[in-house]
């Protein structure tokens, strides 16, 4: 059974550098609070008009078959992670699909936010393996900042996230000691809420505490999306970030560890890890536990903010771009978030 391979790595970062003292003219904060608590000094904005998830995705998957010495006639599966999306639905697999002019191929849509990026390569990897397809781009992208809160009240979420896009391509390999070695997923809904965008939704938590009764049966459909959520101000994504903080330093290492252990490596073997870039404090923490060197880990969050989907494949292209990651070096992939879910991935470049 042929293993998967990264043959090809692209990002997309928009030109406008958003640095933590622009912030000041929406909302209370601070450029020493900000890189304090997170490490993050500036992020990118997509523009507000031209550019969307698929635009930038579409800019890093060119970059991906390029390199993969291929031309979008040979891509014949597309797995696309964002939480950004730019409908509700269609998913943005199908505006790549279409803007890049790509044969009848399928497309898959990934929902699970800051570790999308690593299902998205493990459905890949199996896909690859299994022998059904030989070249799958697989996409992570964000357009975060045209759903935050930019008042003092949504502070705490809206100063750590950015924009932006990462793609790759998997491509068989034969080569006895190269590709994915393997890849872990888990999820645990418990805390479903503690990280979450309830609205537009079918939850209709929000009507609860109305009198249902006195909605009129002609106004059923406005009940998705209404103008009191928006008045209410329950548009926007929300979070304990303390208690996201809390498990994530405990689960990035138990899932780097699985993958360790699924190959009978140790901490030491990993040549490169790239934690997905959530906060630089947690990073620092999963370094500290594994007991890694400083050019064991790559991070990126003080340029990009945490670009959910988006954040490992962006900082596994900038690494291998510096030349940090080499044919024959021991990749480790994590990421964990919203769900909650978590993931990892064991690569041998
Ligand atoms: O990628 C998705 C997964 N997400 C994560 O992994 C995020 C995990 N959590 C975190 O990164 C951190 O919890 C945050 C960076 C979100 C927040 O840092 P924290 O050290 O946990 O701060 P906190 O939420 O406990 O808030 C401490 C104080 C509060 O003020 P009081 O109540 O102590 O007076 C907040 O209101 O900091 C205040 N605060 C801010 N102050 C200035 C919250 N956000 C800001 C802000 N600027 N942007």
């Amino acid at each position: 059974m042929p293993k998967s391979k990264i043959a090809g790595i692209g990002k997309y970062l928009p030109e406008n550098v958003v640095t933590n003292n622009d912030l000041l003219k929406y909302m209370e904060t601070s450029d020493a609070w900000i890189q304090e608590r997170t490490g993050i000094q500036e992020r990118r904005y997509a523009h507000r008009t031209e550019e969307t998830t698929t635009t930038m995705a579409v800019e890093a998957a060119k970059v991906a078959i390029e390199r993969a010495g291929i031309t979008t006639d040979d891509v014949d599966f597309i797995i696309f992670a964002t939480l950004s999306p730019d409908y509700y639905f269609p998913g943005c697999g199908v505006l790549v699909q279409r803007a890049m002019k790509m044969k009848e191929i399928g497309a898959l849509d990934i929902r699970n936010q800051c570790s999308g990026f690593l299902y998205a390569l493990s459905v890949g990897d199996q896909f690859i393996r299994s022998g059904m397809y030989k070249n799958i781009l697989v996409i992570g992208s964000e357009k975060h900042s045209f759903g935050l809160d930019f008042t003092t009240r949504g502070r705490n979420v809206s100063v750590i996230f950015g924009d932006g896009a990462g793609a790759v391509i998997l491509q068989p390999t034969e080569k006895e000691d190269q590709g994915i070695l393997s890849t872990h997923l888990h999820s645990d809904g418990e805390s479903a809420e503690i990280l979450a965008m309830f609205n537009p939704g079918t939850h209709a938590n929000h009507w609860k505490e109305e009198k249902m009764a006195s909605f009129d049966d002609a106004e059923i459909g406005k009940m998705f999306f209404s103008h009191k959520m928006i008045d209410d101000e329950q548009i926007y994504p929300t979070m304990d970030g303390p208690a996201v903080f809390k498990k994530a330093v405990v689960k990035f290492p138990e899932v780097i560890m699985e993958a360790l252990n699924a190959n009978n490596l140790m901490p030491k073997d990993i040549n490169l890890l790239i934690p997905h870039q959530a906060n630089l404090r947690i990073a620092q923490f999963v370094q500290h536990t594994l007991k890694l060197r400083d050019d064991q880990v790559y991070n990126n969050i003080q340029q990009y903010g945490n670009t959910t989907a988006a954040s490992v494949p962006i900082a596994l292209c900038e690494a291998w771009e510096k030349g940090l990651v080499k044919e024959g070096d021991v990749v480790c992939l994590a990421a964990f978030g919203s769900g909650f879910t978590w993931a990892s991935a064991l690569i041998k470049w």
